[in-house]
Order: structure tokens, then C-alpha cells, then sequence
């Protein structure tokens, strides 16, 4: 393992705007304390929630650190009191508050997992952030069941094609929407029942179309704007919505009837503020449902691209520019 040292390298945003405010700094290494973990990170996930914060848009919450960074995947350095559930030298990823884009990140042993077999440290670093999240608002808020029908926008995202991929494994029929036919034939590659190009189609249409008039029984949603009405419009009845967040804007005119006639569920969350204990849970479930597909094949994460630790800038270039399939990774040590 080698000796852990005083100090690291780390990504902070120096005010706030384009990649150019990303800075590599030198850090202290942090202490884990009771329960946690120290993980010497070989890969960082890169996603849109970073793009925010370094925007300005999406500060940390209390008591996580400035570095940006929300997922890893390395080994464990050191454990902390009372942190007995990974030996030093086990490989893990990780969901974490921030800290991610670091040499070294703490994380609570009960938000890190076992990295299953067959999949590289980079593969693993791109996981926890979507996952997580897809998990928690597709499975449990949407209560998405075997032989439904899931509708989810920006299907070529990090979530979207986590959200293809599980939504699929689990039985259900998917319809992705996305910007461009290369994100939609990249939809369909994945599983994707049908994929709708959002720019010369409309969703609602095409949706209804591809359900035998139905709608979807859950959309998972990250546009808002006007999609808030039309998701309504687009929904099965006792449809349920998920929101994740609001790409175009929070705020909108709805006409609140469909909810009421249809019986629609219309919820969001968001995962970084919640505890440790309740990422714990997702965990659970996670490593209990989702582990033993990834171990077999069945999803894993899309890698659209690596960058070195030194081209961050370059990496969130890439995801601004809006280009990207699937995942965007820092390699933080050579692998
Ligand atoms: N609530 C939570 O807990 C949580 C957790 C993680 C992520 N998120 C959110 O989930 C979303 C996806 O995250 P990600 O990391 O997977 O990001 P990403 O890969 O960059 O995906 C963003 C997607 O949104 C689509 N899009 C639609 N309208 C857009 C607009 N106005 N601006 C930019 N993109 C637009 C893009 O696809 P097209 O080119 O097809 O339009 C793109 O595929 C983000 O909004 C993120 O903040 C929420």
C-alpha cells in the first residue's frame, strides 16, 4: 500500500464558471474518523451535479468538503474506528458527499461497496453517483414493477443509461428520449424499447404511440420546464414522476387536473444531502439486487471517456459541451 501521505492533490472550483476555475491544489489527506474509511482514489466519476456546483449553482451541503467530486473507486489506505467491514488493500467505490476528485477521499464504510469481479477501477468509479440515484427514484419513489412501462428523458446520460440498463434487467419496457439519432440509436443499443428524438418528435405523442395510448407508469425527469405539463400529459393512469432535477428550469404553468383525474404520483429527491444512514440503506439494496447483475454482465456502467487528473478542465469541457454517451471518468492514478 505504501505510506499514506500529509498531503494530496485535489480539485477545487476557484469562483465560479467555466472548467478554466478548476484547480488542481494541495490538500491535507483527511483522518477517517468512527466508521469511516480512507480510500486512496484510482478513478472519479464526472457528473452533471459537479458542472453545477462549478458553475456556482450547487454548493456543498454542511460538512463536506469544497473538492468537488460525488463518486469513487480505489482501495482502502486506512480505516477509522469502529471500521471493520474492508481490510486495507480491499478494492471499493464509493458514494461521497464531495471530495471525490482527490488522491486520497473519506468516505462512511456503510456508502462504499465491493468493486464486483470483472470490472476496472475506472468502470467502478463511474457507478455509485447513478446508480445510487437511479435506484432511489426509479425503485423506490417510482416503485417501477416488472412489466411496467419506464419513460426516461436524457436517455445518453450517466443516469439515463443506468436507467435503461436496470429498468430493462428488471423486466420493464423502456422509452428514452434524447437530443440527436446517434443518442437514440445509443438508446436502443442499451435496450431501449423505443427512443424518441426529442428535436423532430414530440414525446407525448410518440409516447402514447409507443403504449398502445397508455403513457408510461413512471418517467423519471431532469428537464422540467414545460416538461412538467407534457409529463403529465405523457403519463399512464397512476402514473408516478420522478424528478431529479430541472435542466430547463424549475418553475411552469401545469394544468393540475391530469393529476387528479389520472391519480398521478408526482415526487423528486435529491441524493447528497441525505445521511450517511439512509445512503446506507440504497447501498443495502443496491448490493443486494443490482451487484450480482453487474458481476454477471447484465449492465455496467457506458464509459464515454477518461481523462488524467491534470485535464479536469478538459473532462467538464466534454460534459458542457453535451456530446458525451454515458460516463465521463478521472483517472487519478494510472490504473
Ligand atoms: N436528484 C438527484 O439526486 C440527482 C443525482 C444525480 C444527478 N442528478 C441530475 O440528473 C441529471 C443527469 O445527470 P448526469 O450526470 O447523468 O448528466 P449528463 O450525463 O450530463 O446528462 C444530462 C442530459 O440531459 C439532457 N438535457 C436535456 N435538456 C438539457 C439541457 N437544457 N441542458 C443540458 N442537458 C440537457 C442531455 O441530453 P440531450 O443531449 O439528449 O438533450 C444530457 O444527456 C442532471 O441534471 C443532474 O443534476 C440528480
Amino acid at each position: 500500500m505504501g505510506q499514506i501521505p500529509e498531503m494530496m492533490r485535489a480539485v477545487v472550483a476557484e469562483g465560479s464558471g467555466g472548467p478554466d476555475v478548476l484547480k488542481v491544489v494541495q490538500r491535507p489527506v483527511p483522518n477517517p474518523k468512527e466508521g469511516e474509511i480512507l480510500v486512496r482514489v484510482k478513478a472519479a466519476g464526472v457528473n452533471r451535479p459537479d458542472v453545477i456546483q462549478r458553475q456556482g449553482g450547487y454548493p456543498p451541503p454542511p460538512g463536506a468538503p469544497d473538492i468537488l467530486g460525488l463518486e469513487i473507486a480505489g482501495e482502502v489506505a486506512a480505516t477509522g474506528p469502529n471500521a471493520a467491514r474492508f481490510a486495507v488493500g480491499a478494492p471499493v467505490m464509493a458514494l461521497v458527499p464531495g471530495g471525490g476528485y482527490a488522491d486520497y477521499a473519506v468516505v462512511h464504510e456503510s456508502n462504499a461497496l465491493p468493486i464486483p469481479p470483472g470490472l476496472s477501477f475506472e468502470e467502478a468509479g463511474a457507478i455509485p453517483e447513478t446508480y445510487f440515484t437511479v435506484w432511489t427514484n426509479v425503485f423506490d419513489r417510482g416503485r417501477l414493477q416488472s412489466g411496467e412501462t419506464l419513460l426516461v428523458h436524457g436517455g445518453t446520460s450517466g443516469i439515463g443509461t443506468t436507467a435503461i440498463q436496470l429498468a430493462k434487467a428488471f423486466g420493464a419496457t423502456v422509452i428514452a428520449t434524447a437530443g440527436s439519432q446517434d443518442k437514440c440509436d445509443a438508446c436502443l443499443r442499451l435496450g431501449a424499447d423505443a427512443a424518441i428524438n426529442y428535436r423532430t418528435q414530440d414525446f407525448v405523442t410518440a409516447t402514447k404511440e409507443a403504449t398502445g395510448g397508455r403513457g408510461a407508469d413512471v418517467i423519471l425527469d431532469m428537464v422540467g420546464g414545460d416538461y412538467i405539463s407534457r409529463n403529465y400529459e405523457a403519463a399512464a393512469q397512476d402514473g408516478r414522476i420522478v424528478q431529479i432535477a430541472f435542466l430547463q428550469g424549475p418553475k411552469a404553468e401545469v394544468d393540475f387536473r391530469r393529476l387528479m383525474v389520472k391519480r398521478l404520483t408526482h415526487t423528486g429527491s435529491t441524493l447528497r444531502p441525505r445521511s450517511p444512514a439512509e445512503k446506507a440503506d440504497i447501498a443495502e439494496a443496491l448490493e443486494e439486487k443490482v451487484w450480482p447483475l453487474l458481476a454477471q454482465g447484465r449492465c455496467r456502467p457506458v464509459m464515454d471517456s477518461t481523462f488524467a487528473f491534470e485535464d479536469v478542465a478538459k473532462a467538464h469541457a466534454r460534459m458542457d459541451g453535451g456530446e458525451h454517451i454515458g460516463k465521463i471518468v478521472l483517472v487519478i492514478d494510472k490504473i
